[in-house]
């Protein structure tokens, strides 16, 4: 109930920003209902109290922190960070005598007010699923002369060896096999976990960082460098700095033996000596599509834009830490085939990292535009009909998401109260949410018209938090001259019921034709007559359409016999394909068709792959077929340890060993 009425407060409000009007706004709002939220926070205790974010304690409208400073060494052999974070801060709200953040997994040594080093008070909540909430009482100190009062705290701080954004890898685990590595991945919110902070993307900071490693080591971080110095014990201090406000599940680090390899004028890949050339030819785009994302959407305002190859386990195709994306070694077919992930990383330099989402409730307003700009890129570098592919092939995404979502996430705007965004995250708020961008553009007059509002979004929101409303409310500003069109669509069954988009928009299926056809004449091939399946087949069509010509017979009801898919290996020989999109789809189709061989097959492959979006549905697959269930079973105990924090829940739920 509660949450429902911020919503609703959320559709009158201008906009959802943490600047002075909102937050005395806020504050208003709050004196009058804060009793509610805590009520309700016993009720139900899993629940975090913050009423403009479910997934975060932080009260940011009370007091925000403007500047994160971070100062801490890796310690390889305790898989710890330790050091300390200095929060600078202003008080937004009078009456508050305490800064609130999040904390998850952190060992506090000591928290003190940087002006005059004395000690500070502070008390650790009771611990939910995803964190808990630290008070720090604030010092005393008087208003400066622009009517502000500023606090600088230190935290100092340890994080714990299972740290959920952080991934700590033994030398056997990388591809050189000498070093140790360790990544972070904070989004959604998990960032919690690696620093004392305002977990929330409703709130921005700049970021500055010095971090101490072994001198054999390269740290990579979500910024620019400024520079790396030889310290005490073999070691060195790298410094960074972001002078972007970004959310906390943006700041990223990574650790490990890397090299570098120029790509373009702002950018560099860097990897394992071992992936350098491979990665450095596989992303060779990555300018282009950067210069294509500032036509679309303006100037890109990060200044350089990297990428980082990680080792196989990360749990994501790509992640957008700004300056640097962080991808899936499995990207690697050696064709380019699978670089439009980069093209979405890219993307995401305007929607999510320029214009963010206040809170995950509202994760479509990232991914969603994101997809709709990355199809956008992929039509202009190779033709509008790959682009009405390209959401042609996400519709079957969407489709086969659909199947396993529960009906809450299944709607564009969900309510997290008491959920963890992970528990949420599919591929239904990327490929609704570009299902429902594709149909404005068509109804307000095509990429002409709504190309220009896309920039006048950016430019109006960027370096802000919103929710759905001010996008919408924008949306009618800008086009007031069409207010009976705006006026004809169904917003509430696009943004708050489940299912399927209420219009699936008329894509040009001449791409999608040539995997439909072939995929139709094995399906009716009867298996007595002589087969006329050849290699040709396949060799006109590319490696998106080899993708959606298997997705294509997977969505099909038929299920085809073994027999079939032998004479496909023989015809095709997808067993030895590189592209991990193919392999996905190939085994998916065999263990459809409960082609046993191939289990050890894809057991060896999600045992060697992190991407969840290649892990999951294996594993899915594999307990549906209940003779198999236990093999996938004892396959995920003997891995997991190795997995990402993220993946090994995940997939304990998809194998429903969490209790449930
Ligand atoms: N930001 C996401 C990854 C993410 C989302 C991590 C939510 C943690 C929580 C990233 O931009 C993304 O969407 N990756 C996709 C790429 C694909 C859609 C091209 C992926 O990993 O599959
Ligand atoms: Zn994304």
């Amino acid at each position: 109930m509660f949450r429902k009425a911020l919503l609703n407060i959320h559709f009158l409000s201008e906009s959802h920003i943490f600047d002075k009007k909102f937050a005395i706004f806020c504050t208003d709002f709050l004196n009058g209902v804060v009793r509610n939220t805590s009520n309700l926070a016993s009720k139900n205790p899993k629940m975090a109290p913050s009423p403009s974010d479910p997934s975060s304690f932080s009260r940011p409208d009370l007091v925000a922190v403007t500047h994160t400073h971070l100062q801490l060494s890796v310690n390889f052999e305790k898989k710890i960070l330790e050091g300390h974070v200095i929060l600078d801060a202003e008080r937004k709200d009078e009456t508050t005598d305490s800064l609130i953040l999040d904390v998850r997994n952190l060992t506090l040594i000591n928290v003190t007010n940087c002006q005059d080093d004395s000690k500070l008070e502070y008390s650790v909540g009771e611990t939910i699923s995803y964190g808990s909430k630290l008070s720090i009482k604030l010092p005393n100190i008087p208003e400066s002369k622009d009517g502000n009062t500023r606090y600088k705290i230190k935290i100092q701080y340890q994080t714990s060896p299972k740290a959920t954004a952080l991934q700590w890898l033994d030398p056997k685990q990388t591809s050189g096999g000498k070093h140790p590595y360790v990544f972070s991945q904070c989004q959604a919110i998990h960032a919690r976990s690696m620093l004392p902070c305002q977990d929330t993307p409703g709130l921005k900071t700049t970021y500055s960082a010095e971090i101490k490693a072994p001198m054999w080591a390269t740290v990579l971080m979500s910024a620019l460098h400024n520079g790396t110095e030889d310290v005490e014990n073999f070691s060195k201090l790298s410094k960074f700095h972001q002078p972007v406000p970004t959310p906390s599940y943006l700041i990223a680090i990574a650790v490990g033996s890397l090299v570098s390899k120029r790509v373009g004028p702002r950018s560099s890949v860097w990897a394992e000596k071992e992936l350098i050339e491979q990665s450095a030819y596989e992303f060779a785009e990555t300018d282009t599509m950067l210069r294509t994302a500032e036509e679309i959407c303006g100037p890109y305002v990060w200044g350089v834009y990297d990428l980082l190859v990680l080792p196989p386990s990360f749990a994501y195709g790509g992640m957008e830490n700004p300056c640097l994306t962080f991808v899936t070694p499995a990207l690697l077919a050696g064709d380019r085939s699978l670089a439009s992930v980069i093209a979405h990383e890219i993307s995401h330099s305007w929607t999510g990292n320029l214009v963010t989402n206040a809170n995950f409730e509202h994760f479509w307003l990232n991914e969603g535009f994101t997809m709709f700009i990355e199809f956008k890129i992929d039509g202009r570098m190779f033709g509008e009909k790959v682009r009405q592919f390209s959401a042609l092939m996400g519709l079957s995404e969407l489709k086969d998401a659909l199947k396993s979502m529960s009906p809450e996430f299944t709607k564009l705007v969900v309510n997290l109260d008491g959920v963890d965004p992970d528990d949420a995250f599919s591929r239904v708020p990327y490929m609704k949410g570009h299902t429902f961008l594709y149909y404005l553009e068509e109804l307000l007059g095509g990429p002409k018209e709504f190309e220009p509002f896309l920039r006048s979004y950016f430019e109006t929101f960027k370096y802000k938090s919103i929710v759905t409303s001010d996008w919408k409310d924008y949306l009618y500003k800008y086009f007031s001259n069409k207010t009976q069109l705006l006026d004809s669509v169904d917003w509430d069954t696009w943004l708050n019921k489940p299912g399927m988009p209420p219009v699936i928009p008329n894509y040009n299926t001449d791409l999608l034709n040539a995997c439909t056809n072939l995929a139709e004449k094995w399906v009716s091939w009867d298996e007595n007559t002589a087969s006329t399946f050849v290699k040709s087949d396949i060799t006109d069509l590319t490696p998106s359409q080899r993708i959606q010509f298997l997705t294509v017979l997977f969505e099909d009801d038929t299920v085809l016999p073994i027999k079939k898919l032998q004479k496909m290996q023989e015809a095709y020989d997808f067993d030895s394909v590189q592209n991990a999109e193919i392999k996905l789809m190939w085994i998916r189709l065999a263990l459809k068709s409960r082609w046993e061989p191939k289990v050890a097959e894809a057991l060896d492959f999600v045992s060697k792959v992190g991407r969840m979006k290649y892990v999951r549905p294996i594993y899915r697959d594999l307990y549906a077929w209940k003779e198999m269930r236990q093999r996938a079973i004892d396959n995920y105990m003997k891995t997991k340890d190795e997995m990402m924090f993220v993946t090994a829940e995940m997939v304990k739920k998809d194998l429903h060993l969490d209790g449930n």
